[in-house]
């Protein structure tokens, strides 16, 4: 698919058929995310794929107001939850050529480990897209954290950014909101050239 077509096609879908998806095409989605830059090359990211319908099934208990609110979600191939790993930064970055040995979190301007695994999840949602899917990002809530840690064996030290479903898109998508389809907000509103409100 055309670049701009990716750019502009991409939105969250939430209606899926339960078609299944070639391995090719899961493959290829998930092999998208390890391109993503990563602050000092750190990688400090993981990826818990989810295809098995009884994976799929354990995952929805702990997304259980995702999967209320949108129901046909549960149908989506394959989930992919995005971990983010703040050890593997203070770690690299306490290496001799960058010299944080005391791996200090207030050395930082913002939290990189989240930062790179979104935007190696937004390569997935990308990908998902050329490959004429639809894939929707999504948030875990805070008290389902540790329950599904422990039921998929993921370490304390991995934290779940969110969840991304990929499949095929149901015949008939709910249309975008109003809100969302009509208020993108302008591109001078959000790029301030040469100085800020110039
Ligand atoms: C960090 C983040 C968290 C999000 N969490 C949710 C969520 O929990 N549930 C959901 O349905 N969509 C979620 N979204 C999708 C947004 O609602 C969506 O990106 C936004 O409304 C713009 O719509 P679009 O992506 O289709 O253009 C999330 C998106 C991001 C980037």
């Amino acid at each position: 698919m055309d670049y701009e077509q990716v750019i502009r096609r991409r939105r969250m879908v939430r209606d899926y058929t339960d078609e299944p998806l070639a391995a090719s095409c899961v493959e290829r989605v998930l092999a998208s995310a390890p391109r993503a830059p990563s602050a000092g090359f750190s990688q400090g990211w993981a990826f818990l794929a989810l295809s098995e319908p009884e994976d799929r099934a354990r995952f929805w208990t702990f997304a259980a107001t995702q999967a209320e609110h949108s129901p046909s979600m549960r149908n989506a191939p394959l989930v992919v939850v995005s971990l983010s790993h703040k050890n593997a930064y203070l770690d690299r970055y306490a290496e001799p050529d960058k010299g944080w040995s005391d791996r200090a979190e207030s050395r930082w301007p913002a939290p990189y480990w989240d930062i790179d695994t979104g935007m190696a999840t937004l390569l997935m949602l990308l990908t998902a897209v050329d490959e004429g899917l639809g894939a929707c990002f999504f948030g875990l809530l805070p008290d389902q954290l540790i329950p599904f840690r422990e039921a998929f064996g993921i370490p304390a030290s991995y934290l779940p950014i969110g969840a991304t479903t990929v499949g095929h898109r149901a015949a008939v998508v709910a249309p975008q909101s109003d809100r969302i389809a009509q208020r993108r907000r302008p591109i001078d509103d959000v790029v301030h050239r040469g100085s800020w409100g110039r």
